[in-house]
C-alpha cells in the first residue's frame, strides 16, 4: 500500500518515527511529508532514512513531477499525525500553502488524523468545530489520548500512541469509516503488581505477583485508545510508556487511591494482589533479636475488601453517577469444598464486581510466569470465557471483552 505519512510540527513528532517503522515492517511504501514547523522537531534527515523515499515540504521541489498531484492521488491511505490545531484548522478550510495541505486537497483515498496538542487547544470551539467538518467530509479524527502533555499540563491532548494509529489506519482502509478504537475516550483504572505491608522499617509481608498480567493489561488498554491509570503496588516489571502511573506500597494506600480514581474511571480493574492481613503494628524501627525477650509474634489484622467497597460505591452512585464496569481478578485453587470455577462463581457473588477474570494457581502456575490461561465469568451469567496464551494475548482477550460489555451497556456518544 502506498502511504502518505503527513507530519505536523509538534513535539510529539518523535513518536511518528515508530508509527513510519509499524507502517514500513508491515510492507507499506511510505512518503514522509513533514511541515516546515515540524522540521525543527525532527529533521528530513531522520524521515528519509527511516521511509527509504526522498522527503520534501515544498511544491517547488521536482516541479516537473507535479508533486502534490501524483502523491495525492496515488496514495492510498493519508495519516496526519501529529495534526496539530493549526494542520486541522489548514485542512478545515482546505488551505493549500504547502506540499502536504497541497496533498490532502488532491487526496482521493482514506485520511485519518491522529491530533496532538494542549487541551485547551483541543476542547476549543475552533477546533472542535474544524473536527466536525473533517469528520462531517469522511475523514477519520482520532481521539487524542489522555496523560501528561509536554508542559506541567495533563489532560486529553496526547498523541495516541504508534500502535493504535497503525490499527486505526488499517481498520479505516479496511473500509470501516467509522473506526473509533474501542475504549478512546474511556479512563481505564488498573491495579497491578503486588502490595507490600510493612513490619519494621525493613520488612514487609508481600507476595509472589509480579505485575506482568497488570502492565499488560495496561497496555491493551492503552493500545484501545484508552486513558489508563496504573496503581503500581510492587513490580518486578517497570510500567509502560503512555500510562498515568500512581506508585504505591500497601493495601490501606491502594484502598485510597482505587477510590479516589475510581470517581472518573469508566473501567477499574483489580488484578493487583492486595494482602488479606497487614501487621496489626508498625516498628518504628527495626525488630531486633533478642535473648532477654520472647521471640516476636506478628498479630494481623485484616485490610479492607477494596473490590467489594468500589462496588458498593459505584452501585450507591449508580442512579445519578456514570455506568461503570469494575473487573476482579481471583486466583483459585481447587480443594475439598468445591473445584476451582465453582469458588470463583462463588466469589464473583461476593464481591459483586461485572467479571471476575479466574486463573488456577499452583506455586508453579501463573505468578511472575509470561503466559496465563484464565476463565471470564460474567455477573450478567453468560457462558464463562476461556482465553490462553501469552499474558499479552489473554490481556488483549480480557480488554475486547470490556469494551464488548461497556460498548454494549452505553454507546460512545
Ligand atoms: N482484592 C481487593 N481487596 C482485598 C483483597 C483482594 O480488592 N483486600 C481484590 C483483588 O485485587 C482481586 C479480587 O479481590 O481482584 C480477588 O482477590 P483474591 O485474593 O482472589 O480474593 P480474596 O478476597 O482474598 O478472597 P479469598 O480470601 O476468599 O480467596
Amino acid at each position: 500500500m502506498r502511504i502518505v505519512l503527513g507530519v505536523g510540527g509538534g513535539i510529539a513528532a518523535y513518536k511518528v518515527a515508530s508509527l513510519l517503522r509499524l507502517f514500513t515492517e508491515a510492507g507499506h511504501n511510505v512518503t514522509v511529508i513533514p511541515t516546515e514547523a515540524s522540521t525543527r522537531f525532527v529533521g528530513t534527515a531522520t524521515w528519509e532514512a527511516l521511509s527509504g523515499n526522498p522527503v520534501s515540504n515544498s511544491v517547488f521541489d521536482d516541479v516537473h513531477q507535479v508533486n502534490h498531484v501524483r502523491l495525492g492521488h496515488e496514495a492510498d491511505l493519508i495519516v496526519i499525525a501529529p495534526a496539530t490545531a493549526d494542520l486541522l484548522a489548514k485542512a478545515a478550510t482546505g488551505q493549500a500553502g504547502d506540499l502536504l495541505t497541497n496533498t490532502l486537497l488532491m487526496a482521493r483515498g482514506p485520511v485519518l488524523f491522529a491530533p496532538a496538542m494542549h487541551t485547551e487547544m483541543w476542547q476549543h470551539a475552533a477546533t472542535r468545530a474544524n473536527v466536525e467538518t473533517l469528520r462531517s467530509r469522511g475523514a477519520a479524527v482520532l481521539e487524542p489520548a489522555s496523560g501528561r502533555l509536554t508542559g506541567a499540563d495533563s489532560g486529553p491532548g496526547r498523541l495516541p500512541e504508534p500502535e493504535a494509529i497503525f490499527d486505526a489506519a488499517m481498520a479505516l482502509v479496511q473500509g470501516q469509516s467509522d473506526f473509533q478504537l474501542p475504549l478512546a475516550g474511556r479512563t481505564v483504572t488498573i491495579s497491578a503488581g503486588g502490595t507490600r505491608e510493612p513490619l519494621d522499617p525493613v520488612r514487609f509481608l508481600g507476595n509472589r505477583s509480579s505485575g506482568k498480567q497488570g502492565v499488560a493489561l495496561a497496555v491493551a488498554a492503552r493500545n484501545a485508545g484508552a486513558t489508563v491509570r496504573l496503581l503500581a503496588a510492587h513490580m518486578d516489571v517497570p510500567p509502560p510508556a503512555g500510562v498515568e502511573v500512581v506508585p504505591l506500597e500497601t493495601a490501606l494506600q491502594l484502598r485510597e487511591a482505587a477510590l479516589a480514581a475510581a470517581a472518573d474511571s469508566d473501567v477499574v480493574i483489580m488484578s493487583a494482589a492486595v494482602a488479606d492481613f497487614r501487621p496489626a503494628a508498625v516498628s518504628d524501627t527495626k525488630i531486633k533479636k533478642r535473648d532477654d525477650r520472647d521471640d516476636p509474634v506478628i498479630t494481623l489484622v485484616r485490610n479492607p475488601d477494596i473490590l467489594h467497597e468500589l462496588v458498593e460505591l459505584r452501585n450507591s452512585a449508580a442512579p445519578r453517577g456514570r455506568q461503570q464496569l469494575i473487573v476482579g481478578f481471583a486466583a483459585e485453587t481447587g480443594d475439598g469444598d468445591g473445584d476451582v470455577l465453582a469458588h470463583a462463581r462463588a466469589k464473583l457473588q461476593r464481591k459483586g464486581c461485572d467479571l471476575l477474570v479466574v486463573n488456577h494457581v499452583g506455586t508453579d502456575k501463573v505468578f511472575g510466569q509470561d503466559t496465563n490461561s484464565v476463565v471470564i465469568l460474567a455477573r450478567s451469567g453468560s457462558e464463562p470465557q476461556e482465553a490462553s496464551g501469552t499474558k499479552t494475548e489473554v490481556s488483549a482477550a480480557i480488554i475486547s471483552r470490556i469494551s464488548d460489555e461497556l460498548n454494549s451497556v452505553s454507546p460512545r456518544a
